[in-house]
Parts: structure tokens; sequence; C-alpha cells
């Protein structure tokens, strides 16, 4: 059986999530909210990322983490689980390099240390970026004050950026957390595509992904944008399927009824 791939002459599989900084999908939107994340970490400050899932935020901290030269920044990435003060600051322990043991006061004095001595021996500055933060249990928002807080506020040394879905908005809402919103310089937000911007994503997808020629024709694409409403993630599965399925009917290129099967075989 002829490879799906080579039908439409790419060279390697697109539409995975497994996407090179270099070439992701360029938009005004990713671009001010990548600068904006970057100036409240060089401003040494906090800030959140709240989308809802599948519109591109953690592609955006891994972009972010690209920017952020080494020589600079020491930034770890934390995917936040539904976790105690204490397990998460055990995550966070690992992905910095401390000793990931003690009680929870005990973790806390060990992750302050950490950051501290990043910054006054290593020169580097700590910035730790908390992905899924809508899955902060409520308790856990003391630990980002905690965290952010050194030696009373009176030096700024580590940046947190979280980034969640909508409900993080919510969970930064409440007054009992208003200590950690308070310390946000900047709260920022992403859309799902347009029509033509959904286009063009369809298209740049594919070219990074060898194709010559687009395989969807103007039916496909429109429904794409129909059925997966410029998400980003609903659009490459949709995609994806889409190619399986006009390959297996032997078409050259995929139409608006490869669509349709494909929108049936993912989401019944
Ligand atoms: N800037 C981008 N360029 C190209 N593809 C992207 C871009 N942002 C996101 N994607 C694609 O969309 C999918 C969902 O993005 P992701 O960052 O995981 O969303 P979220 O974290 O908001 O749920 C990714 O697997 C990736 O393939
Ligand atoms: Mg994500």
């Amino acid at each position: 059986m002829t490879d799906w791939r080579s039908r439409f002459g790419f060279h390697t599989a697109p539409f995975t999530r497994e996407l090179s900084v270099a070439h992701r999908f360029s938009l005004p939107m990713f671009d001010e909210v990548l600068m904006a994340l970057f100036r409240a970490v060089d401003q040494r400050g906090s800030a959140a990322l709240v989308a809802p899932a599948g519109t591109g935020k953690t592609a955006l901290l891994r972009a972010l983490l690209d920017q952020l030269p080494e020589a600079r920044y020491r930034v770890h990435y934390v995917k936040v689980t539904d976790l105690s003060n204490c397990d998460l600051c055990r995550e966070i322990a690992v992905a910095c390099g401390a000793q990931p043991a003690g009680s929870y006061p005990m973790l806390v004095r060990r992750l302050q240390e950490r950051f501290l001595s990043t910054m006054s021996d290593d020169g580097v500055r700590p910035v730790l970026l908390l992905d899924e933060a809508q899955g902060l249990r409520p308790e856990v928002f003391s630990l980002v004050k905690i965290l952010t807080n050194f030696e009373m506020d009176s030096r700024l040394v580590l940046s947190v950026i979280l980034a969640g879905q909508m409900s993080l908005r919510d969970l930064l809402r409440q007054p009992a957390h208003e200590a950690v919103t308070r310390r946000l310089v900047h709260l920022a937000s992403l859309r799902t595509l347009s029509r033509p911007e959904s286009h063009r994503y369809l298209a740049h997808r594919c070219s990074i992904a060898g194709a010559t020629t687009f395989p969807f024709d103007t039916g496909a694409c429109d429904a794409v944008f129909e059925v997966a409403c410029g998400n980003l993630r609903a659009t490459d599965q949709l995609a994806a399927k889409a190619l399986e399925v006009a390959h297996d009917a032997g078409a050259a290129i995929v139409d608006s009824g490869h669509l349709a099967i494909a929108r049936r075989l993912l989401w019944p």
C-alpha cells in the first residue's frame, strides 16, 4: 500500500504535535502574546496566559522558552496535574534540580534557596512555566505566592508564567487568590483562528511537511473551518484524518466528502 504521506508529497507527517519552534505558524496575535510574556519576564514579573484548549498555549510557551537566552535565564517547565502543594513542590524541585524530598516547609525553602542561588551564584534568572494551570488546586495558589515572594517582596527573583484554560481566569478572579493575581503584570489570551487564517494555517502545515501542491480543495478548507471552528488542535486532527480518508479512496486531493467522513471517524 502506498503510504498516504508520499501520495501527497509530504516528507514527514503533517499536522502532528511535534512542531519545531522555527516552523510555527505566525500570526500577529501569537507575536503580540509572545512579546508581552517576554516583556513580563524581562521586567522580572509574572504573567498569565488564558485561552481555550487547543488554541496554542503550550506551543507559545515553547516559543517563549526558545526566546529566553540560556545565558540569562534558566527556564523550568512544569505541567500541572491535580497535585497537592507538597507534590507540586516536588515536581518543581525535580524540574529545577533541587532535592525533591522533605516536608512541605523544607521543600519550599529548598526551592527558594535554589532560585536565589540561580540568581546570585549562577547569574541567571529563574523562570517557571506552569502549564495547564487551570488544574492548580486552590491551596496551591499560596505556593505560587510564596515562591514569588522573596524577602518580603523587596527582591524580584522568580518569574512565573501561568498558562491555562478559561477556568484559570475564574480562579484568578477569586478574592482568595488576589495575592497571586496582584503579582501578575500581564494577562494574555489567545483566540481561535478566523476562516482565512484557518485556510492559511492548513497551507502552512502542508508546506512545512514538504507538500509542493496544496492537497485540500476550497470546499475541504471551508469544511475544516466549519467543523473545527478555528481551533488549532481540532484542525490538525481533522486535516490529518481527511488526508488518510482521501488516500484510502484513491483521491489525489481532499474534498468536502472526505472531510465529512473524517469528521464521523473522529467525533461520532
Ligand atoms: N503557532 C503554531 N503554529 C503551528 N501549529 C501550532 C501553533 N500553535 C499550536 N499549534 C498546533 O496546535 C496544536 C494545539 O496547540 P497547543 O499549544 O498544544 O494548544 P493548547 O496548549 O492551548 O491546548 C499543537 O499540537 C500544534 O500542532
Ligand atoms: Mg497545552
